[in-house]
């Protein structure tokens, strides 16, 4: 009705003649519609070249094998409170960044991606961090590795436990950090016992846990950690499509004063391009400028490299999947199909309620 500016009576009417019931709430075909059309002298042409469902089922549809080349494992760095996850990230980072000559201030967007023995490691920061959170309850496979940082003067403690969990949960390989070896207290024994009270053995204990004594502060044993890294990455075989739209997760976003709604995405498979159009969650957009994590504009990026993007409508929710899709109308079409249906969603649910309350009066 409204694109053929004419009042959603009319259009009713009309429908009813050619014996289609409808009301403003239900949906045409792109066939009737063009009937309609057509008794207004209107063409019709299809504007979505994408469904929904083409979305849902691509999430469902299997990988085609041949397609998928193998691409760098997303690690997160875990622990409790100073036992030196943002230390043993800054070594890594200082004497394995991929590009030292990048100037200025290094943009700050959460995660990070380092080059060792010529192969490249995406890390996560900021472990407690709510978009871990979020992630989990979605059980999404954001992190294929996990390191577990624990002090060897402090051992476990109840972040550590927390952080195990997590991992445990998701089905993440964990890898652990036994820091701050260069500590006068420290003590690496302890803390494998400790640990193995939670169910993580060391190999040289029988079990199958790596652990790697390090010290951030020294930077002592970050090659080894790496090494291992990349060790068990090698098992867990990581592969991806980089050859079709991407798809992904918001890591964090905030709304930026100036730039606008600012989100941290890491994308896990295809290739994301600058101008293309995404959706997540709620919020959808065009992508207006794309920067890696030296703050580096970049043109595209493809699986476990972490972008930050800017063009968004609203601020995404971290932990919510981001789809590229065709254009900027299907994604905005898509959004607020999503958002309808949650509308009615929340009516159903409402109205049952009332009812149920109704009933509980009688
Ligand atoms: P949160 O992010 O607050 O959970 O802390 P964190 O785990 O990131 O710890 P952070 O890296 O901030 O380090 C905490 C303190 O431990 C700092 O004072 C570091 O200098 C110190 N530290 C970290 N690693 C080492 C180490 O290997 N040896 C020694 N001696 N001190 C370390
Ligand atoms: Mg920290």
């Amino acid at each position: 009705a409204e694109a053929l500016k004419k009042t959603s009576t009319e259009i009713i009417k009309k429908l009813m003649s050619f014996g289609v019931m409808a009301t403003v709430n239900n949906d045409v075909d792109f066939d009737t519609a063009t009937i309609i059309a057509e008794e207004y002298g209107v063409k019709t042409e299809k504007a979505v070249q994408i469904s929904e469902e083409d979305i849902l089922f691509d999430d469902i549809e299997e990988e085609d094998e041949s397609k998928l080349v193998p691409r760098p494992p997303v690690v997160v760095v875990m622990g409790h409170v100073d036992h030196g996850k943002t230390s043993l990230l800054d070594a890594i980072r200082s004497t394995h960044v991929i590009d030292s000559e990048a100037g200025g201030i290094t943009q700050h967007i959460g995660a990070y991606m380092v080059k060792a023995k010529d192969r490249r490691i995406t890390f996560l920061d900021t472990p407690g961090h709510e978009a871990f959170t979020a992630m989990r309850a979605r059980g999404a496979q954001v992190t294929d590795i996990a390191i577990l940082v624990v002090a060897a003067d402090d051992g476990v403690m109840p972040q550590t436990i927390e952080a195990i969990n997590h991992a445990k949960a998701a089905n993440v390989s964990i890898i652990v950090a036994i820091n701050k070896i260069d500590k006068p207290g420290a003590n690496p024994d302890r803390v494998k016992q400790e640990l193995t009270e939670h169910g993580i053995v060391a190999e040289e204990w029988g079990g199958d846990a790596i652990m790697v004594p390090v010290s951030a502060k020294k930077r002592e044993n970050i090659d080894q950690l790496l090494e291992m890294v990349l060790l068990v990455a090698d098992m867990l075989e990581l592969k991806a499509n980089p050859d079709r739209q991407a798809k992904g997760t918001i890591i964090e976003a905030k709304l930026d004063k100036e730039r606008g709604p600012v989100a941290t995405m890491l994308v896990q498979r295809g290739t994301l391009k600058a101008g293309d159009s995404i959706i997540a969650g709620s919020a959808f957009g065009r992508i207006k400028a794309m920067t890696n994590d030296k703050g580096t504009a970049i043109k595209s990026a493809g699986p476990s490299m972490p972008v930050e993007v800017l063009g968004m409508n609203e601020v995404p929710d971290a932990g919510e999947i981001f789809y590229a899709v065709t254009d900027e109308k299907v994604a905005k079409h898509l959004v607020e199909k999503r958002k309808y249906k949650q509308k009615e969603q929340q009516y159903k649910k409402s109205a049952k309620v009332s009812l149920e309350e109704l009933y509980n009066q009688i």
